[in-house]
C-alpha cells in the first residue's frame, strides 16, 4: 500500500513537473508541421516586393521555419497567422496589404489549410490570376476578403459551397472580375452578413433572393453594371445598416415605406435610375448618417420629415427632378441637421441660399452649383460654419458679388473655393489675414476686373490651383506662392511683363497666360522650370525678344504654345531636351531660322507649327532622317522655305499613314489645356481646331517657295484630313496617288504651276469638302460625281485648259460618261449623317454651324456646309 502510494505520488510529481515545463515553454500546443509547411510554400509562391513607394508591410517576410533556438512556431511568432488555442490549427490568415505579387494557383498550398475560417488577402497584386475553384475546399471559411487584389476572371461557383460564409469581399478589382450568376453564387450562403462586390462586373439584375438573406447588414454593389428593378424587399431586411448601389445607371427602383425600427445607417443610390417620390416615412430612418440620392430621377416634393434625420453627416440630393423644394427653401430658422458635415444641393433650382444654412455649424463641404441662385453671397451664410468649412463650391449660378468678400476668405480651414461661372464683378481683393489654407481657387468665367493684393506674392501660401480664366482682369500678373501647380489666366487683359519671379515656382506644372496683353521679354531663367513645367501657353500676347534657350536635360515640357507674339531670333536648340514634347506652336512670330530638323529626335512630337515666321531654306537639302514618326499636324505655311518638297520625309511620317479607329493612342495629355490652331480657309471662312485630338492630321506647306513635283509618296499618308500646298511654285502633274487619301477633307493645290489633267480617281474622295486648284495650268475635263458636284467655279478658275462642270465651258464631243454610281449615291446621301456631331455655335458674324469631330471644331457658314458635305452613308 505504501509502495503503491509512493509510486502514485512520484508519478503525479513527474506529471506535475512535465506539465509545468510544458506550460512554461509553450502556453499553447505547437503549430502543425504540415500547416506551417503549407504557409511557407504559399509565401514562397510570391515575390514579396518592398518598394519604398507603396505603403504595404511585408508581414510574411519574417516567417521562418528555423528560429534562433530551435523550431519557430507559426502560431505564436508568424505575423498574420492565427491558430485555434486548443487544436493549434491555423484558422485565420490576414496577409492584407503585405506586398505579395504573383499568381494564386489552383493547387496552391493555401488550400491545404483546411481549418481556415478567415482569409484576408486584400491589397496585394495577384497578377490578374483567377480565384481558384479549390477555394471551395475551405469549407469552414466564414470570411473571405480579396478586395483590391488584382484578381480577374469568373468568380468560381465553388464559393457557393462555403455555406458558413458571413463576409464576402471581392470588391475593387477594376471590373476584371465577373460573376456569372449572382443567384447561384449566394443561394447557399444564407448566413451572409456582408456582401461587398463593388466594381465587380455583375451585369445582371439583383436577384429577389437577396431579400431572403435575413442576416444581411452590409450590401455594397457600387458600379457593377446592375440593371432591372431593385427588389424593394431588400430595404426591409431587419439588420440592414449599409446599402450602397450607386453608379448603376440602368438600375431602377423606388424607396419603400420605412418602419421606425429600421437600422439603416448609410444609403447611397447615386447615379442610378431610382425614381418616384421620397416617402415621408424616410423620417423613420433615425439612424441614417449617409444619404446620397444624387443623379437619380426622384420627383415630387422633398418631404418635411427629412428634418427628422438628425444623425445625418452626409446629404446629397443633387440633380433630381424634384418639383417642390420648399422643405429646404422655406425651412424655418430653427431647422438644422445638427451633425451634417457634407451637403450637396446642386442642380436643384434652389434660386436662393436656403436659410437653414446659417444654423449648420459643422459643415466641411458645401456644394450649391447650378442652382440658379442670383444676387449677392450673404454674410450670414458662413457665420456658423466658418471654422469647419473646407470645400465651398458655388459654380454656375448668377452670383453678382459678396456682402463681404473678406468673410468668404476668412475661413481658417477652407481648401477649395469655387466661384467660377458666375457674374461676379469688380475687384477681388485678397487681404493678408485670410484663409491661409486655400489650395484650389476657381474664379474663371466671371467679370472680375481687378485682382488685388497688398503684397507682390499672393498671400495664399498653400495655393496649388489658380484659375482666373475668362475675366476682365487688368494690371500685372499676380505672383503665386511657390506651392502653385496650375496657374490659368487665359483671356484677360493683363499687361506688363512676365515677372522673373515666376522662374522660382518650383512646383509649377501648367502655366497658361494666353490671350492677354503681356509684353516685354521672357527672362532666360524661365528654363529653371524645365523639370516641372508640362504646359506653357503664351499665345496671343505681345512678348518679344528671343525664346529662352536653356531647357535642361530631363525637361518635362509637353505642350508649348508661343504663337501670336513677337518672338525673334532662333528656335532654341535646347528644346531637344524636352523629350516628352508633343505640341510645339511658334506660329505668327518673327523667328528667323532654318528647318529645325534637330527636333526629329522628339518621338512624341505630334503637333508642330511654324506658320508665319521667317523660316527659310530647303528642307530636302538638310542631311536629316526626317523621322518625326508621330507627327499628326505640321504647318510650315507662310515662311520662306524653298527647294523640292521633302518626299523622303513624307515616307517616314508614319503616324500620318494610320487612319480609322484602330490607330494607337500613344499620347494622352492629362493636362486640361486647350490650344487653338486657327487655319485660315479660303473665302474668309475660319477653321478652328479646339483641343487638337488624336485623329486630326494636317500637312500645310502653303505660301512658301517650294518647287518641283508633288511626290507620289504623299499618297501613302492615308490618315491625312487636310493637305495644303497652295501658293508655291510646284510643277508637274497632280499625282493620282492622292486618290488613296480617303479621309481627305481639304485639298488645296491652288496657285502653283501644275499642268496636265485632274486625275479622275479623285472623285473617289467622298469626304472632300474643299478642292482648290485655281491659278494653275491644268487642262482637260473636271472629274465628275460625288463631291465634285459641289465645288464652285472659283475652285477651278485661272486654268484656261479646264472644261466641264461646273465651268460653263463644255468639253466638246468627248464628254466623259458620268459615273454610274453617282445617282445612286445621291439618294443615300445625307448632309449630316456621317457620325459627326453637329453643334450650333454663336459666332460674331451671324449664324455659323460647327462640326465636332471628337473634340475638334470646325466653324463654317451653314449654306456652305450643307453644300459641301454630301457624304455617303
Ligand atoms: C504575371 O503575369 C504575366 C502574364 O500572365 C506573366 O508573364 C508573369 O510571369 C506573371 N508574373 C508573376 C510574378 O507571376
Ligand atoms: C500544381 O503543382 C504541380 C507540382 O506541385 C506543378 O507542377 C503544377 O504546375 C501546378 N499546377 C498549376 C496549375 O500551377
Ligand atoms: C477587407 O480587407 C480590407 C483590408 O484589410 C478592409 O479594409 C476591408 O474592410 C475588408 N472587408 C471586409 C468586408 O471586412
Ligand atoms: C462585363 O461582362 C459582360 C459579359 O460578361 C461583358 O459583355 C462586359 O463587357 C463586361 N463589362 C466590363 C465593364 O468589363
Ligand atoms: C425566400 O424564402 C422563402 C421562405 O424560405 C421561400 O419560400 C422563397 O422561395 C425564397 N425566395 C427566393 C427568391 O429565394
Ligand atoms: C418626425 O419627427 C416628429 C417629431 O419628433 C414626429 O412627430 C414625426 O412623426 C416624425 N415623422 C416621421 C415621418 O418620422
Ligand atoms: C529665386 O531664386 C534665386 C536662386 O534660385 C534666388 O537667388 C532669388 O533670390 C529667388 N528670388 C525670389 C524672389 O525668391
Ligand atoms: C496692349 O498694350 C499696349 C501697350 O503695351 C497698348 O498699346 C495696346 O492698346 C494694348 N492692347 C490691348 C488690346 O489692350
Ligand atoms: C491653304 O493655305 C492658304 C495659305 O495659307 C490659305 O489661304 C488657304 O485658305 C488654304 N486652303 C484651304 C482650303 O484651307
Ligand atoms: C493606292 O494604294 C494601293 C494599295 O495600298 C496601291 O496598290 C495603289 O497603287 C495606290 N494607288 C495609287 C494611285 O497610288
Amino acid at each position: 500500500m505504501a509502495t503503491c502510494l509512493r509510486f502514485l505520488f512520484s508519478d503525479l510529481l513527474v506529471l506535475f513537473l512535465l506539465s509545468l515545463t510544458a506550460s512554461l515553454s509553450s502556453p499553447q500546443p505547437l503549430c502543425h508541421q504540415d500547416e506551417s509547411l503549407a504557409l511557407m510554400q504559399f509565401k514562397d509562391s510570391f515575390i514579396i516586393h518592398n518598394d519604398t513607394f507603396s505603403s504595404c508591410f511585408p508581414k510574411a517576410a519574417s516567417w521562418s521555419v528555423e528560429a534562433e533556438h530551435g523550431r519557430s512556431d507559426c502560431c505564436s511568432s508568424w505575423d498574420g497567422v492565427e491558430c485555434d488555442p486548443h487544436t493549434a490549427h491555423v484558422i485565420g490568415l490576414d496577409l492584407s496589404d503585405s506586398c505579395l505579387y504573383g499568381s494564386i494557383n489552383s493547387n496552391s498550398s493555401l488550400f491545404r489549410l483546411s481549418h481556415l475560417r478567415s482569409l484576408n488577402l486584400a491589397f496585394n497584386d495577384f497578377n490578374y490570376s483567377k480565384i481558384p475553384s479549390t477555394i471551395g475546399n475551405l469549407s469552414w471559411l466564414t470570411s473571405l476578403n480579396l478586395s483590391y487584389s488584382h484578381v480577374s476572371g469568373e468568380v468560381p461557383y465553388e464559393i457557393s459551397y462555403l455555406s458558413k460564409l458571413s463576409a464576402l469581399d471581392l470588391s475593387h478589382n477594376n471590373h476584371n472580375l465577373h460573376i456569372g450568376s449572382l443567384t447561384r453564387l449566394v443561394q447557399n450562403l444564407t448566413r451572409l452578413k456582408e456582401i461587398l462586390l463593388s466594381e465587380v462586373n455583375i451585369s445582371s439584375i439583383v436577384p429577389e433572393s437577396f431579400a431572403n438573406l435575413s442576416s444581411l447588414r452590409t450590401l455594397k454593389l457600387v458600379d457593377c453594371g446592375l440593371y432591372g428593378e431593385f427588389p424593394i424587399r431588400i430595404f426591409q431586411l431587419p439588420q440592414l445598416q449599409d446599402l450602397r448601389i450607386s453608379n448603376n445607371e440602368d438600375l431602377t427602383g423606388q424607396l419603400p415605406e420605412f418602419h421606425s425600427n429600421t437600422v439603416l445607417q448609410a444609403l447611397s443610390l447615386y447615379n442610378t435610375n431610382f425614381s418616384a417620390k421620397l416617402p415621408a416615412s424616410i423620417g423613420n430612418l433615425n439612424s441614417l448618417e449617409i444619404l446620397n440620392i444624387a443623379h437619380c430621377n426622384f420627383s415630387g416634393s422633398i418631404p418635411n420629415s427629412l428634418w427628422n434625420l438628425t444623425q445625418l453627416t452626409y446629404l446629397d440630393l443633387s440633380r433630381n427632378s424634384f418639383d417642390d423644394l420648399s422643405c429646404l427653401t422655406k425651412a424655418s430658422s430653427n431647422h438644422t441637421f445638427p451633425r451634417l458635415q457634407f451637403l450637396q444641393l446642386s442642380s436643384l433650382n434652389l434660386t436662393k441660399f436656403p436659410n437653414f444654412l446659417q444654423n449648420q455649424n459643422k459643415l466641411e463641404g458645401l456644394h450649391l452649383s447650378e442652382s440658379n441662385i442670383q444676387g449677392i453671397i450673404p454674410k450670414w451664410m458662413f457665420n456658423a460654419s466658418k471654422e469647419s468649412l473646407q470645400d465651398l463650391v458655388l459654380t454656375n449660378n448668377f452670383l453678382t458679388g459678396f456682402e463681404n468678400s473678406q468673410d468668404v476668405l476668412r475661413m481658417p480651414n477652407l481648401i477649395t473655393l469655387a466661384l467660377d461661372n458666375n457674374r461676379l464683378q469688380g475687384s477681388f481683393s485678397i487681404p493678408l489675414d485670410i484663409a491661409p489654407s486655400i489650395q484650389f481657387l476657381y474664379l474663371s468665367n466671371n467679370f472680375f476686373t481687378g485682382f488685388e493684393n497688398s503684397r507682390d506674392v499672393l498671400p495664399l501660401p498653400n495655393l496649388q490651383m489658380l484659375d482666373l480664366q475668362n475675366n476682365r482682369l487688368q494690371g500685372s500678373l499676380p505672383i503665386p506662392p511657390p506651392s502653385i501647380n496650375t496657374y490659368l489666366v487665359r483671356n484677360n487683359s493683363f499687361t506688363g511683363e512676365v515677372s522673373p519671379l515666376f522662374c522660382n515656382l518650383s512646383s509649377l506644372s501648367v502655366l497658361d497666360l494666353s490671350f492677354n496683353n503681356l509684353s516685354g521679354q521672357l527672362h532666360p531663367c524661365f528654363c529653371n522650370l524645365s523639370q516641372t513645367l508640362k504646359a506653357l501657353g503664351l499665345q496671343s500676347n505681345n512678348i518679344s525678344g528671343t525664346i529662352p534657350d536653356a531647357w535642361a536635360k530631363g525637361c518635362s515640357l509637353r505642350q508649348i504654345d508661343l504663337s501670336h507674339n513677337q518672338f525673334q531670333g532662333l528656335l532654341p536648340r535646347s528644346l531637344a531636351n524636352c523629350k516628352e514634347l508633343g505640341h510645339l506652336d511658334v506660329g505668327y512670330n518673327k523667328i528667323h531660322d532654318t528647318f529645325p530638323s534637330w527636333l526629329e529626335t522628339l518621338t512624341e512630337l505630334k503637333v508642330f507649327i511654324l506658320r508665319s515666321n521667317g523660316f527659310y531654306g530647303a528642307i530636302r537639302d538638310i542631311q536629316i532622317n526626317c523621322t518625326f514618326s508621330n507627327l499628326h499636324i505640321i504647318d510650315l505655311s507662310d515662311n520662306n522655305f524653298s527647294g523640292d518638297l521633302p518626299g523622303e520625309c513624307f515616307q517616314r511620317w508614319n503616324a500620318m499613314k494610320l487612319f480609322g479607329a484602330n490607330e494607337s493612342q500613344y499620347m494622352d495629355y492629362d493636362i486640361r489645356f486647350s490650344f487653338t490652331l486657327p487655319l485660315t480657309l479660303t473665302k474668309g471662312i475660319k477653321l478652328e481646331y479646339e483641343r487638337i485630338q488624336h485623329e486630326l492630321k494636317v500637312i500645310d506647306l502653303s505660301c512658301n517657295r517650294f518647287e518641283g513635283e508633288i511626290p507620289e509618296v504623299v499618297g501613302n499618308l492615308k490618315g491625312l484630313h487636310i493637305l495644303n500646298f497652295s501658293d508655291n511654285a510646284l510643277s508637274g502633274h497632280i499625282p493620282s496617288s492622292l486618290a488613296n487619301l480617303t479621309d481627305l477633307e481639304i485639298l488645296d493645290l491652288s496657285q502653283n504651276k501644275l499642268f496636265g489633267e485632274i486625275p479622275p480617281q479623285l472623285s473617289q474622295l467622298t469626304f472632300l469638302a474643299f478642292f482648290e486648284v485655281f491659278n494653275n495650268c491644268l487642262t482637260g475635263p473636271i472629274p465628275l460625281g460625288n463631291q465634285f458636284e459641289t465645288f464652285p467655279n472659283s475652285s477651278f478658275d485661272g486654268n484656261p485648259g479646264l472644261c466641264g462642270r461646273p465651268l460653263s465651258k463644255a468639253c466638246g464631243d468627248s464628254l466623259p460618261i458620268p459615273d454610274p454610281t453617282f445617282e445612286e449615291n445621291q439618294d443615300s446621301v445625307s448632309s449630316f449623317e456621317f457620325g459627326w456631331k453637329v453643334v450650333v455655335i454663336g459666332f460674331g458674324c451671324g449664324f455659323v454651324i460647327g462640326i465636332v469631330i471628337g473634340q475638334w471644331v470646325i466653324a463654317r457658314k451653314q449654306d456652305w456646309f450643307v453644300n459641301a458635305f454630301r457624304i455617303k452613308k
